[in-house]
């Protein structure tokens, strides 16, 4: 790759988990439209649950996610309360006992939560809601310092998929991002959960870390391996010390340039390959039998996921929702959540309608994130006439001098193997919001 290709198309770009991006929700949708949106849901649209968990015992220096550090459990009982409160008030809106399929709990670290706290929040959502039997149950694992007990409580909670916190094996890596993490204490972990009977292990890889080389990366990489995880997430290190303000003591001369970031995604890719795993999406493994692998793949606040829910229902602090009409998004500090919460209301403060026009751009960007294909046909079943001016901006790309990015198909066009690595930009062509306002990115690589 021509290191001017790499600057030209490394550009800041959002990272798509949702389109429109967070940063242009706005507060016009607020608790009062997700109420309506809500009791406008029908009795046979599946729902997908998510919890936040926004507590961790320390701070990683990379971490963009929402959390904050606490070494005392009484702010923890408190957030749980108010969970427990919103679980409730969230279920009173909704007209019919939908069907749950997915439920996630993410953050921050879930597994910061008490034996006794895991099994009370997993109660509250299954008194109120309609669990699937076969419904899929995830949890972020943060594996320092989780002892059995809590990996009990997780899977009597019905918990049937893990994705455990790794980043890097290597020392100097470590160091310098602030997560001291042995290999025995990951193998630890991993082995409690299977033999619990947690069978689906995701194990969360972060590439362009300070002091990170291809070398000490392969490093990890192979000791990853022999966990036999079922999925790995590679993600490329997202700097943002503006925005983010523990990531300032991240030492930036550490940190590798564009061409060893795009080097060590190349290398961590092929190895990952050589070893048997399938590339879903951008930056994410499967092994060939996992769901991931062979199902159809949608993006979602979580990443690549087999959920196709139309209605998500966020839970805590900072969490978005999903429905039909819009996005919702729950007040982020976590007195405020829990003030709106405790005073018997709903938690929302920003969000956004979706016009014609976002639902046609969001499959498009959707689809090309986890298919590398511009989606002509599903557009037309799905939006007919309304999808045609998005498909002739397509054609205008396909037939464009594009540094062979994409190439024509159809109507639309393919993502080339060149192009791959920089989805997130070719994305960005379709995104009519890309630009506007002051939301900060990360490097497109
Ligand atoms: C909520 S954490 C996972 C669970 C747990 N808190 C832990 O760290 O072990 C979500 C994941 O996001 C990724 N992540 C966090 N900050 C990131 C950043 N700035 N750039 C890229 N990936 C990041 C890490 O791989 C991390 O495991
Ligand atoms: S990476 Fe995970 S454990 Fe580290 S601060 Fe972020 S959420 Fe907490």
């Amino acid at each position: 790759m021509r290191p001017e290709m790499l600057k030209k198309y490394a550009a800041p770009v959002p990272r798509y988990t949702s389109y429109p991006t967070a940063p242009h929700f706005s507060p016009k949708v607020d608790a009062a439209t997700y109420a309506e949106w809500l009791r406008a849901t029908s009795a046979d649209t599946p729902l997908s649950l998510y919890a936040h968990v926004p507590f961790c015992k320390e701070m990683c220096w990379y971490c963009g996610c929402s959390t904050k550090v606490t070494q005392r459990h009484e702010p923890i009982a408190r957030y749980l309360n108010a969970l427990e409160k919103e679980i409730a008030t969230v279920s009173r809106h909704l007209p019919h006992a939908n069907r749950v399929g997915h439920v996630h709990w993410g953050g921050g670290s879930p597994s910061i939560l008490e034996a006794d706290d895991i099994l009370r929040l997993a109660a509250a959502l299954k008194s109120h809601f309609n669990f699937a039997p076969d419904a899929e149950f995830a949890v972020e694992i943060d594996p320092r310092g989780l002892d059995e007990e809590r990996i009990a409580a997780f899977a009597k909670a019905g918990v049937n998929r893990v994705s455990i916190g790794v980043q890097d094996f290597d020392e100097a890596v470590q160091v310098a991002i602030n997560r001291m993490q042995s290999f025995e204490q990951t193998e630890f972990v991993v082995r409690t959960f299977r033999a619990h009977g947690v069978r689906s292990i995701n194990i969360d890889l972060v590439y362009g870390l300070p002091h990170q080389t291809r070398s000490t990366l392969e490093q990890t990489l192979q000791r990853v391996l022999t966990l036999a995880p079922d999925r790995i997430a590679l993600f490329g290190y997202a700097h943002l010390p503006a925005r983010i303000t523990h990531q300032r003591l991240i030492d930036e001369a550490a940190l590798p340039d564009m061409t060893e970031r795009f080097a060590q995604a190349n290398r961590a890719t092929n190895r990952l390959t050589q070893a048997g795993y399938v590339t879903v999406g951008l930056d994410h493994f499967a092994l060939p039998d996992d769901t991931l692998a062979t199902g159809k793949v949608h993006r979602n606040f979580q990443g690549y996921t087999t959920d196709k829910a139309a209605a998500l229902i966020g839970f805590g602090a900072s969490s978005i929702g999903r429905l039909p009409q819009g996005y919702v998004q729950n007040a982020t500090p976590v007195a405020d959540y829990e003030r709106r919460v405790e005073n018997g209301g709903l938690a929302t403060v920003r969000g956004h309608a979706m016009s014609t026009d976002d639902s046609v751009r969001g499959l498009v960007i959707e689809r090309l994130m986890c298919d590398f294909r511009f989606p002509t046909e599903e557009l037309r079943e799905r939006f007919g006439a309304d999808a045609e001016s998005v498909i002739e901006e397509a054609h205008m790309l396909a037939s464009s001098e594009n540094d062979d990015l994409v190439e024509p198909e159809g109507e639309g066009f393919r993502v080339t193997e060149k192009g791959r690595l920089f989805i997130r930009s070719i994305c960005s062509v379709f995104d009519s919001y890309f630009g506007q306002g002051t939301a900060t990115h990360s490097s497109g690589v």
